[in-house]
């Protein structure tokens, strides 16, 4: 087992135990109440997502593991040799144990990341069937979702894994998809924008400085520096944003860790999430092409912002669901841009954004938020160190945002946390909350149906009785056919007549007297058959126009009817002393008969 992996199985094991706790003895206790604006407005701030590696405050914004960016940028090992900012190893590894690791501990992430890092050939060929146009945000959940067939977690759940062993497998799953993800986006990046010229990693190389080295646009370690404070600061937002979420939920349906970060992805996409860096500098590149200055003032700026607005856009790069101050994200990156390139001029739109957005949208009166948040920025600084193809930076957050929710992802199996599963509710439900009356809806009657199911049970139930029956012997299967023709027999004369006329029928035509009771058996037995041989031998009694209809099904049986009807009513009175005289004598007949028969057979 790795070192770290050994860690966590110390951490995990303990606060498991103390979680389940927790949640045995304080369980009832209340932390939190919903109102109806918070169900209809997207949830907003209702604590209901156990999250580990990090927590927002509106005001303060991220921490990890307790700590705020300037902080993790104090304590978090650097880059032998060099460099101002922190290693994404570092945050990874402090996420997933809590504790702050040494450089030993990070130099090792790197080789141990660099090791698992391979990409499977599945990959690269479900990429090359891509078309090179397509979305690099798309090619990036496909190449993800590609490497599920290497899930360690889905193939050991296949195999019976205990599910105290579910973190291992997942731990396992993270390791290895943080490690390919540089890989992978490196190698859509050239795919897509260098003609498939593809730069091989550097083993010498960290994570972020080998993501920055693949992409191949910009070799300075500076350029590095930067992907490393990049891929720190993106790396995680507490629990409930989109892209967290979303992984946190499939998750719980102990989906693997591929199609967890898939799925993350597919909301990472959206432009009111992490789309929206490219948003930004997609929207501040329309306005100097319009303006046509890359040095415009604030009041052309405010010009472009209204018209923005008054188009019913969004300002991207500002507003957000918690924050309600500007995003220390955006402050780490606006110090980066101090430090390394205060010159440019797109650096420097940014910061007159900074001046010139919020008081626009305060005066709105309805933004919660005017500031900026994490995409303000990003942007201009990677257009200055050339990496220009903004349909491409959605994928580095991507990147990032792995080490987070992947860390905590093995946080959810090593607590054993169940299916999400929140209740929702509809507006009708809402407005009877609030002694709004609604319309009910009328029930819908179900009595055919009911019917139905009561003529299929009755159809059931009665060659169950046969069987019954047939084993006691005390009971003949006569007893049946005896109850039907007593009820026909008696007062319903009409229904007694249309099943005595056939009988009589077959007894006519075939020798009544001889064999009367066994056919009277057949007949009795199965009342279709009865009936139809009964109108076939009225159809042959009947006229030969009857005949020729008789081609006809349905026509026939129903002209056979008619002549029935018209044979019954002149024969009525004898029809009537023939059920009554011969039945049950006959049947009394066949009783014993039938009896004897079956007791003779068994013996
Ligand atoms: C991030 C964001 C989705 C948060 O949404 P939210 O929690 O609903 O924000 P609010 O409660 O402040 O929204 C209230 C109103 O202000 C509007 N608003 C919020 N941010 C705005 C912005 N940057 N520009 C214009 N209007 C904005 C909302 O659209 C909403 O308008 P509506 O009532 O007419 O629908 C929103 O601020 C936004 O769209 N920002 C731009 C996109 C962006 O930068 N996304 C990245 C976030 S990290």
């Amino acid at each position: 087992m790795d070192r770290l992996k050994k860690k966590f199985q110390l951490k995990s094991s303990k606060l498991k135990v103390e979680v389940k706790n927790l949640r045995k003895a304080h369980g009832a206790k209340v932390v939190d109440k919903v109102n109806i604006a918070q169900i209809i407005g997207g949830m907003r701030g209702i604590k209901s997502m156990l999250w580990e590696t990090s927590e927002l405050d509106a005001n303060k914004g991220i921490t990890f593991r307790g700590y705020s960016i300037p902080e993790i940028k104090e304590i978090l090992p650097k880059r032998s040799g060099g460099g101002k900012e922190p290693l994404p190893e570092g945050l990874f590894w402090m996420m997933l144990v809590d504790e702050i690791p040494t450089r030993s501990d990070v130099d090792w992430l790197s080789k141990e990341w660099y090791s698992r890092s391979k990409l499977p050939q599945l990959t690269l060929n479900t990429l090359a069937s891509l078309p090179e146009n397509t979305h690099p945000m798309t090619q990036f959940i496909i190449g993800i979702n590609s490497m599920q067939a290497t899930s360690v977690f889905a193939k050991r759940y296949a195999e019976g894994m205990n599910k105290n062993d579910y973190w291992d497998a997942t731990y396992e799953d993270a390791m290895n998809l943080i490690a390919r993800l540089p890989r992978l986006a490196a190698y859509i990046y050239r795919r897509v924008y260098h003609k498939g010229i593809h730069i091989a990693p550097d083993p010498k190389l960290d994570w972020a400085g080998n993501y920055a080295h693949m992409l191949g646009i910009n070799d300075t370690e500076d350029f590095k520096s930067l992907m490393r404070l990049y891929l720190t600061i993106h790396a995680d937002h507490e629990g409930g944003n989109a892209s967290a979420h979303t992984a946190h939920l499939v998750n719980s349906t102990l989906a693997d860790t591929y199609l967890s970060y898939g799925g993350a992805m597919a909301s990472l996409a959206g432009p009111l999430h992490g789309l929206a860096n490219q948003e930004v500098i997609k929207w501040i590149m329309t306005m100097t092409k319009e303006l046509k200055t890359t040095k415009p003032t604030d009041d052309q700026v405010a010009k472009f912002i209204n018209k923005t607005l008054k188009a019913g856009k969004v300002i991207p790069g500002y507003g957000h669901a918690v924050l309600r101050e500007p995003d220390p994200r955006f402050t780490a990156q606006r110090v980066f841009a101090e430090d390394y390139i205060k010159d440019d001029d797109y650096v420097k739109i940014v910061w007159q954004l900074f001046r010139v957005v919020p008081p626009i949208l305060g005066a709105l009166g309805k933004v919660k938020n005017p500031w900026p948040n994490v995409d303000a920025h990003s942007g201009a600084i990677l257009v200055h160190y050339g990496l220009k193809e903004y349909t491409y930076y959605t994928v580095l957050f991507g990147v990032s945002r792995a080490l987070g929710v992947l860390a905590n992802s093995c946080w959810s199996r090593a607590f054993g946390l169940p299916l999400e599963r929140p209740k929702s509710v509809n507006s009708d439900w809402l407005k009877e909350q609030v002694g709004i009356k609604v319309a009910k809806k009328k029930p819908v009657k179900l009595a055919k149906r009911k019917s139905t199911a009561k003529k299929k049970a009755a159809t059931k139930a009665k060659p169950a009785k046969r069987k019954t029956v047939a084993k006691n012997k005390t009971v003949t299967k006569k007893a049946t056919p005896k109850k039907s023709v007593a009820k026909k027999a008696a007062p319903k004369k009409r229904v007694v007549a249309k099943k005595a006329a056939p009988k009589k029928a077959v007894a006519k035509k075939k020798a009544t007297v001889k064999k009367a009771a066994p056919k009277k058996r057949v007949v009795a037995k199965k009342s279709a058959p009865k009936k139809r041989t009964a109108k076939k031998a009225v159809a042959k009694k009947a006229a030969p126009k009857k005949r020729v209809a008789g081609k006809k099904t349905a026509p026939k049986k129903r002209t056979a009817k008619k002549a029935v009807a018209k044979k019954r009513t002149a024969k009525k009175a004898v029809a009537k002393k023939v059920v009554a005289k011969r039945k049950p004598t006959t049947r009394k007949a066949n009783i014993k008969r039938t009896a004897n028969k079956r007791t003779t057979k068994k013996k």
